[in-house]
C-alpha cells in the first residue's frame, strides 16, 4: 500500500512529534521549512517556494543539486554491490578506484586514504591515529590535541573536544581531557593584532608557545581548517600556515588539516592548504567529496603516517574501524563526483565567481554596521557589528543575525549565521543570474534587517 504523501501541515505536526534534529530547540523549529526538491543551485519547499541554496546546504553540495550522473552512479553500484565488508582482508571496487583518485589530486604527501561517513568521525580517526603514530614510534605520551577558538571539528565527544564555540560544550561537558584551544587567526578580532597595522602572527606563535609550556613530549598533533568556516569564515593571513608547518616540525607535532568545508573546491584551489604552499601530514575530508548526494568522508595520510600503519607488528595493529568505511555505493558516488567536478572545472570556476561574490559584496563596507567582509573562494562571510570603529557587536539580545537569515529566507535565500556573522557558500557551479541575485538579496536583507533594529 502507498501512503499518501500528508499535506505541509501535517508534515509539521509529524516532525514536531517525531523528529529531533541536530542543534534542536522546538522554538527555533515553529515553522520549519520543509525541502521537497533541488535543482543546480535552487531549493524548493513543500509550498513551492524556491530558495537560492546559499550555504551549498550546509557547505557541501559543491557540484549542486539533482545532478543525474550521481544518482545514475549510485543506482548502478546498487544493483551492482550496494553494500560489502571493507574489513581488512576484504575489499571493493570503488573504494580502491576513489583512493587510487584521491591520491591522485590532493597533496603530494597524501597517498593513502581511510574512509569514514561524515566529518566528525573522518577527525575522531584523524586523533586515534596521531596517537598511533606516536605510540608506534615510541612515544607513548604524546596524546594531547591543540585546536582554535572558534574552530568547528563537529560534536562527537572527541571532535566536540576540539571544536571551539562553548554553546556546543555548555550541556554535554566536561570535554575529553588532554584537548587544548590556542587562538584563531582571526585578524578582525584578534586580541594580539586586531588594533596593529599588520598580523604580527601572535595567533601561531601561540602555538609554540602552548607546545612549550604542555612539553613537545605530551602533544601529538595540532588541528586547523584552512579556513574557519561554521566559525565565521575565518581566512588565515599569509604567513600562517607556513609558520604553524614549521613549529610543528620544530617540535614534532602532527599538523592535521580539517578539509572537510574547504576540501574539493570550495576555496578555488581543490584543496585550500595550496593557497599557501603547505601539505599537512593528515587531512580530514567529507562534504564537498560527493557533493552531499551520499554520506562520505575520511582521512588521508601522509607517506610517514602510512609507513607506520604499515609497519607495526600485528600485535599492535592500527584497531580502528566503522562498519561503512569504504562504503561501495557512496565510494561510487563519490568517483562520479570527482569526474563531474574535474570535467566541469568547478575549482576554477568557484576561483573566478567567488572573486565576483566577494566583489559584490564588499560594495556592502559603506553600511554602518558592515564590520568586515571577507572570503576566499566560494566562501565568505559578512561581519556585522553594532560599532565599526570599535568594532562592538550587537548586543546578544538584538539577535541580528537571526533577523538577517529572516530576511534573506522572505527574499528567496537560504543561509546560515554564526552570530552576526553571515557566511556565504553557494555551489560552485551557482549560474551567474543567479549569482547576482544572491548578491542583491544580500544588500536588500542587511538593510533591511539593520534597520529594523535602529
Ligand atoms: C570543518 C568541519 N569539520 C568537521 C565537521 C563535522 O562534520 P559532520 O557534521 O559530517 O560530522 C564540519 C561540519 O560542518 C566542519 O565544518
Amino acid at each position: 500500500m502507498v501512503l499518501a504523501t500528508p499535506s505541509p501541515t501535517e508534515l509539521v505536526q509529524q516532525d514536531r512529534e517525531h523528529l529531533i534534529h541536530p542543534l534542536y530547540h522546538p522554538d527555533d523549529h515553529e515553522a520549519p521549512i520543509i525541502f521537497v526538491k533541488g535543482r543546480g543551485a535552487i531549493l524548493t519547499d513543500a509550498e513551492g517556494h524556491e530558495y537560492i541554496d546559499g550555504l551549498s546546504s550546509l557547505w557541501n553540495v559543491n557540484a549542486g543539486h539533482g545532478r543525474p550522473e550521481l544518482a545514475e552512479a549510485a543506482a548502478a553500484q546498487m544493483h551492482e554491490l550496494a553494500y560489502a565488508s571493507n574489513y581488512t582482508g576484504f575489499a571493493n571496487v570503488p573504494a580502491i578506484k576513489l583512493a587510487a583518485k584521491l591520491a591522485e589530486i590532493s597533496y603530494p604527501n597524501l597517498n593513502s586514504v581511510y574512509f569514514t561517513s561524515g566529518g566528525a568521525e573522518s577527525n575522531e580517526s584523524a586523533f586515534k591515529t596521531a596517537r598511533f603514530f606516536w605510540k608506534a614510534k615510541d612515544k607513548p605520551d604524546k596524546v594531547k590535541v591543540i585546536a582554535r577558538t572558534w574552530a568547528y571539528h563537529g560534536v562527537s565527544m572527541a571532535a566536540m573536544s576540539a571544536t571551539g564555540m562553548a554553546p556546543y560544550h555548555k550541556m554535554f561537558a566536561p570535554l575529553m581531557p588532554n584537548f587544548l584551544q590556542i587562538a584563531a587567526p582571526y585578524r578582525y578580532q584578534c586580541k594580539y593584532c586586531s588594533d596593529q597595522p599588520d598580523c604580527n602572527l601572535g595567533c601561531a606563535n601561540e602555538l609554540e608557545q602552548t607546545i612549550e609550556r604542555e612539553g613537545p613530549d605530551s602533544v601529538a598533533a595540532f588541528i586547523a581548517e584552512p579556513v574557519q568556516g561554521a566559525g565565521g569564515v575565518i581566512v588565515p593571513p599569509q604567513q600562517y600556515f607556513p609558520r604553524v608547518r614549521e613549529i610543528c616540525d620544530q617540535y614534532e607535532v602532527l599538523f592535521i588539516a580539517d578539509e572537510v568545508i574547504t576540501g574539493f573546491g570550495r576555496t578555488g584551489k581543490m584543496f585550500a592548504l595550496d593557497h599557501w604552499g603547505v601539505q599537512p601530514d593528515i587531512m580530514s575530508f567529507a562534504k564537498g567529496i560527493t557533493s552531499g548526494a551520499l554520506p562520505l568522508g575520511g582521512i588521508m595520510l601522509s607517506d610517514r603516517v602510512q609507513r607506520a600503519i604499515l609497519d607495526v607488528p600485528p600485535a599492535n595493529r592500527w584497531m580502528h574501524a566503522y562498519t561503512y568505511s569504504g562504503h561501495p555505493t557512496c565510494c561510487a558516488v563519490g568517483l562520479a563526483n570527482l569526474d563531474l567536478m574535474l570535467g566541469e572545472n568547478l575549482v576554477g570556476r568557484a576561483a573566478v565567481v567567488g572573486e565576483r561574490m566577494l566583489e559584490g559584496l564588499k560594495q556592502l563596507e559603506d553600511h554602518p554596521n558592515v564590520g568586515e567582509v571577507r572570503g576566499l573562494g566560494m566562501i565568505a562571510a559578512i561581519e556585522l557589528v553594532a560599532d565599526k570603529a570599535s568594532r562592538k557587536p550587537f548586543d546578544a539580545s538584538v539577535n541580528l543575525g537571526t533577523r538577517v537569515i529572516d530576511q534573506f529566507r522572505r527574499r528567496g535565500l537560504y543561509t546560515r549565521a554564526r552570530g552576526d556573522v553571515i557566511a556565504l557558500a553557494p555551489p560552485l557551479m551557482i549560474p551567474d543570474d543567479q549569482m547576482d541575485r544572491l548578491i542583491k538579496i544580500v544588500h536588500e536583507g542587511v538593510q533591511a534587517a539593520t534597520a529594523s533594529v535602529r
